[in-house]
Parts: structure tokens; C-alpha cells; sequence
């Protein structure tokens, strides 16, 4: 048997330093496990243009389509601002997803106890935190045309415009659906159809999918009051499916309930292969963040447990998925903390490295 392939795009800023800790995790599989993935690396983003004049190049996207699953660290930054929209580095990630056909988001945001008291919410609203965002990522006003920018009269016109098909809401629909009956079998439906038309559509149809599932209690909500409802009591929900742009700005809404943006991963899953698993490509929710670039400060773990979900949905390996997941969480339970973790603690805070190596070290305590 061949082993699962894994492309890895570490991209800008941060990405190649969280990568790094990912290949170290990688390579532990295959040393003290036996498990070894086929895995190459390539660029993306504004490391791609830089070498390429083009955020992803035709080679890179076909080798995307080829492999089990894609790894990507992040891309974006400053330097790039300048760029025109259509070689941006973000243009390369969007590219990817949508050549893909990632209709499907997952992003998950658990707070582990160690955590819990630092979050900026209260112990109490955030302890034992354990929800799933489903984002549609392949379409909305992300995609939707017309767009651009327009002269009008004597002044410009920015255009962008939200779009959705039925059979574009109701697959990241079904998807919702399935994961809530693997978990606590209750669906919060987000959008904004008391002022868009696609949000009525967007009801209607998740409604209309949720007849397939009695045993799901489905509810709706009005995305903006579900902004509120996150912060307020963000327990009462389980699984949460959003449209494109909803979805990216609670995603990183609920990583501050997790603690830290740096905490959160993500899965981005479209129609299955022919070998049954679906497309996949696993990222942090997290940006480059280039004001901490370069420094050795960055939280390597929404990278980290991002691994761990390419292990659970594209290789079939939950029980290594777990490992991963347990060493992480044993990791901040001995009270590892890079600075993103420690605010305004006076405690030194550790490197990405040093947060790889005492990863590495609880998963060799898990054998
Ligand atoms: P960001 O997520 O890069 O950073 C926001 C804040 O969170 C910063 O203060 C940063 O230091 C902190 N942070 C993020 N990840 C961290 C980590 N792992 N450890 C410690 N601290 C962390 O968002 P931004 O600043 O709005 O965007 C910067 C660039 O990244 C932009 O070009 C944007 O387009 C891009 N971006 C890319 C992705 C992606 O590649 N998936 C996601 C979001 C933003
Ligand atoms: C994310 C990011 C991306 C998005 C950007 C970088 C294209 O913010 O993955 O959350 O807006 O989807
Ligand atoms: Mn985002």
C-alpha cells in the first residue's frame, strides 16, 4: 500500500514557523509509529508570487488536486497590500478552496480547561467549551459577481454580491447536519433573512434538509444576535452553520473564547475521492500575523491540532488524532504557555519551538 499523501504550503509570516513544529510531529509518526505520509512542500501566497509573480502557480494547484490531504500554514502581509487584488496572496488560498470545491469549513473551538481562565470571557461561560462553526467557503459574496470596482458619475463604486444556490446551501447543510448526529445532535443555523433574500432562501433550504434529520433540534438565528449569543452563553450551542463572510467573522469570534486565536484549526472538506475520503485542506484559522513574525513568538497548536483533523477525516486515524489532541491538552495542563497564552502574566513565556519540543515530549509520555 502506498502512503497518504500531504502537501504542505507553509506560506507567509508565521506559517513556515508553525509549520515546522507540524513537520517535527510528522516526522515523530513516523519514527516512533511506523506511520509515514508522502509529503512535499511548495509554496503559496505572497512566498509564491515572490518566486513566481503569482500567489499559487497552475503546478501547484494540480498537485493540490492529486494528494490525500493539503496542509496550509498562512498567507497575507504587509508587504502585499500593494499588490492588485488578483495577485494577492489571500487570491491563492481562495483559489485553492474554490478549484477544490472545500464547500465545507470546519471550525472547531474547544476550550481546554487549562485555559479557561484566560479567556476574556468569564470561567464559568467558557469551561468545557466544546462547538463546531461550519462555514460555507465556496461561495457568498466571498465569489459572487458582479464585483469589482466601478466608475459611477463622478465617483467609484465598490461592488461585491452575496449569492447563494440552493444546492450550494443545501450541501454545507447535510454537512452540518451529519457531524451535529455525531455530536450532540443540535443545528444553530445563522444568516440574516430578515434583509437578505439569500438568508430566506438560505432558511428555507436548511429547513427543508432538516426534515432528512428528526433527530437534530434545529434552530435559527439572526447572525448578529448569534454574535451576541457566543458571548453570552456560548454552551447553549453545538454545531453552528453559516454562510462564507458570517462564518469568518464568528470563527474568530469564538477563538477568543478558546483563549487565543492561535488555538483554533480548521478543515476545509469538499466531495469525496474516488478512495472514499473527502478533498480536504487543513489550516489555522489564524492569519500570517506579522506583528509577531520572524520572532519565534508564535503559538504552533491551531497548526498543530490542525494535523490532528487531517488525521480524523482524510487518513481514517482518529485514535491518532486523539494522541495529538491529548498531548496538547496535557501540554497546557503542565502550564506551557507562548506569550499569546500568558497576557499579562510576568512568567517567561516559550518559544514555537520550545512549544513543539514539549508537544514531541507528551506524545512520547503517550506511548
Ligand atoms: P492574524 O490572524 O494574522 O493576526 C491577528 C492577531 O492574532 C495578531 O495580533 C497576531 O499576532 C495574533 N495571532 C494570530 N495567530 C497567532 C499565533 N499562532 N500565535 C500567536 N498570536 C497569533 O490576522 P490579521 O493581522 O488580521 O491578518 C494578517 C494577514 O494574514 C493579512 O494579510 C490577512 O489577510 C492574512 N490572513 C490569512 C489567513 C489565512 O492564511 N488563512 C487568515 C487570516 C488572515
Ligand atoms: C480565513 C481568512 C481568509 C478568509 C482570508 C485570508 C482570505 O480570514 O481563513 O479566515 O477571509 O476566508
Ligand atoms: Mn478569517
Amino acid at each position: 500500500m502506498t502512503n497518504p499523501s500531504l502537501l504542505i504550503l507553509p506560506g507567509d509570516g508565521i506559517g513556515p514557523e508553525v509549520m515546522a513544529e507540524v513537520r517535527r510531529i510528522i516526522d515523530w509518526f513516523g519514527d516512533r509509529l511506523g506511520l509515514t505520509f508522502d509529503v512535499s512542500e511548495d509554496l503559496v501566497g505572497g512566498a509564491a508570487y515572490d518566486a513566481h509573480g503569482t500567489p499559487l502557480t497552475d503546478a501547484t494547484m494540480s498537485r493540490a488536486q492529486e494528494v490525500d490531504a493539503v496542509l496550509l500554514g498562512a498567507v497575507g502581509g504587509p508587504k502585499y497590500d500593494v499588490l492588485d487584488f488578483s495577485v494577492k496572496p489571500e487570491r491563492g488560498l481562495l483559489r485553492l478552496r474554490k478549484e477544490m470545491d472545500l464547500f465545507a469549513n470546519l471550525r472547531p473551538a474547544q476550550c481546554f480547561d487549562a485555559l479557561a481562565d484566560f479567556s476574556s470571557l468569564k470561567r464559568d461561560v467558557v469551561a468545557g467549551l466544546d462547538i463546531m462553526i461550519v462555514r460555507e467557503l465556496t461561495s457568498g459574496v466571498y465569489f459572487g459577481e458582479p464585483r469589482g470596482i466601478i466608475e459611477e458619475g463622478n465617483e467609484r463604486v465598490g461592488i461585491n454580491t452575496q449569492r447563494y444556490t440552493e444546492s450550494e446551501i443545501d450541501r454545507v447543510a447535510c454537512a452540518a447536519f451529519e457531524l451535529a448526529m455525531k455530536r450532540g445532535r443540535k443545528l444553530c443555523s445563522m444568516e440574516k433573512a430578515n434583509v437578505m433574500e439569500s438568508g430566506v432562501l438560505w432558511r428555507e433550504v436548511v429547513t427543508r434538509v432538516g426534515a432528512d434529520y428528526p433527530d437534530v433540534e434545529l434552530s435559527h438565528m439572526y447572525a448578529d444576535a448569534g454574535a451576541m449569543q457566543l458571548t453570552r452563553w456560548p454552551k447553549q450551542f453545538d454545531v453552528i452553520v453559516t454562510d462564507n463572510l458570517f462564518g469568518d467573522l464568528l470563527s474568530d469570534l469564538a477563538a477568543m473564547l478558546t483563549g487565543s486565536l492561535g488555538m483554533l484549526p480548521s478543515a476545509s472538506l469538499g466531495a469525496p475521492m474516488a478512495n472514499g475520503r473527502p478533498k480536504a485542506l487543513y489550516e489555522p484559522v489564524h492569519g500570517s500575523a506579522p506583528d509577531i513574525a520572524g520572532q519565534g513568538k508564535a503559538n504552533p497548536i491551531a497548526c498543530i491540532l490542525s494535523f490532528a483533523m487531517a488525521l480524523r477525516y482524510s487518513f481514517d486515524m482518529g485514535d491518532e488524532a486523539t494522541r495529538v489532541e491529548k498531548a496538547v491538552e496535557r501540554v497546557l495542563a503542565d502550564g506551557h504557555r507562548t506569550a499569546d497564552l500568558l497576557g499579562e502574566e510576568g512568567r517567561a513565556p516559550l518559544s514555537t519551538s520550545e512549544m513543539g519540543d514539549a508537544v514531541i515530549a507528551a506524545l512520547d509520555a503517550s506511548l
